[in-house]
């Protein structure tokens, strides 16, 4: 093993399946071009030392030192990382990771499991092994409980699985139920489209209410049907709640689900339209059903349809973040155009606008 080398993890956007993944449901992802990477070095002793181009503290520490309720802040999610893979039985030398990213932070791209998965790969490269499949889902494993049990963010494994395991001109079909997952092919470029994505810098914070909340009231549909996760609910059943709330949370999960399976068909075939309309649907059902889009997030998508995008949703947790918009591409500076004067029109800070080309997960860079 070198003693200095680079990994590179990228952010996510969900083309289809929002808040799915803990109700055991179908989500679909791709990875994009933004990503967090770690300059990695080997050093003596058991002492690791993380620096962040994004941050102003450093955290040093030993693993140990980053269990749950012992750290704080960004620190959490890039050394509770280290942390869950020693809990997992992974000898880790001490390592100095000089982290950077490109993945704007709190805009619902998953910059917190970029920033995980950098560590992840970068801890196990340390220890000589290579990312074969069956390690890389024990880096999922690992991103999930720094997530869950470190920061203390009651997320549901989209982002690790996607970050970890998303392959380049494909999205990730990822199964919450039996934890399965299949590549389907997504090539944009053959079909003269550009998948865009627009930062409304409205922030997006996990580990506020607002997500634990949809949370509890998806499991609790789920007991009040008598079934252990909304994947077990049908339309007909989540008709019959009761409380207008919980059958509204429950009836957006049970149809994007649905969305899902009919998004990879279409997606296979190049129906396009389809797609559009899947979107659409999706959006709506978000915002009225599930109540987790926000007045800029539907700007982005209202304006992007009109302006000749052929399918818009948000993408994300939601609260904030980002949209999606699939559009012709000879048509993707005149969306990006027509969504910044929206903004601007309405008095809202200019948003920002990365590429969703799909993209690779979590690797070693290599050497030049
Ligand atoms: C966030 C969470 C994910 C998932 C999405 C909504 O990105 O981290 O686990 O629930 O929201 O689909």
């Amino acid at each position: 093993m070198e003693r200095t080398f680079e990994v590179r993890a990228p952010g996510r956007v969900n083309l289809i399946g929002e808040h799915t993944d803990y109700n055991g449901g179908l989500c679909l992802p791709v990875a994009i071009p933004a990503a967090t990477t770690a300059r990695v070095s080997l050093r003596d002793g058991a002492v690791h030392r993380l620096v962040s181009a994004q941050q102003d503290e450093p955290w040093e520490g030993t693993a140990q030192d980053a269990a749950p309720g012992a750290v704080r802040g960004w620190a959490a999610y890039a050394a509770g990382v280290l942390w869950a893979l020693a809990e997992a039985g992974h000898d880790v030398p001490a390592l100095d990771l000089r982290l950077d990213s490109t993945v704007p932070l709190g805009a619902g791209l998953s910059s917190s499991a970029s920033l995980e998965a950098a560590v992840a790969v970068a801890a196990v490269t340390a220890t000589g092994r290579q990312l074969d499949d069956a390690l890389r889902v024990e880096l999922v494993a690992a991103c999930r409980r720094a997530e869950t049990e470190v920061v203390g963010a009651p997320t549901g494994g989209l982002d690790q699985t996607a970050v970890v395991l998303a392959q380049a001109g494909h999205a990730l079909l990822i199964d919450f139920d039996d934890g399965s997952t299949e590549q389907v092919p997504v090539d944009l470029a053959a079909a003269g489209l550009t998948l865009l994505v627009v930062d409304t810098r409205v922030s997006h914070d996990l580990t506020d209410g607002g997500y634990g909340s949809r949370r509890e009231e998806c499991e609790e549909a789920a007991r009040r049907l008598g079934v252990p996760s909304l994947r077990s609910a049908t339309p007909g059943s989540v008709a019959g709640l009761d409380d207008d709330v919980l059958r509204r949370r429950a009836t957006h999960v049970v149809g994007e689900i649905a969305r899902v399976e009919e998004a990879v068909d279409a997606l296979r075939a190049g129906d396009w339209a389809t797609v559009g309309r899947l979107f659409t649907t999706s959006h709506a059902s978000l915002r009225d059903d599930f109540e987790v889009s926000c007045a800029e997030l539907d700007l982005v998508v209202d304006t992007a349809l009109q302006v000749g995008a052929l399918a818009a949703r948000m993408t994300g947790g939601g609260f904030g973040g980002s949209a999606i918009a699939l559009v012709p591409a000879e048509r993707a500076d005149a969306v990006r155009r027509a969504v910044d004067t929206a903004f601007a029109d309405r008095g809202l800070a200019t948003p920002g606008h990365l590429d969703g080309t799909p993209s690779a997960g979590a690797a070693l860079t290599p050497s030049r």
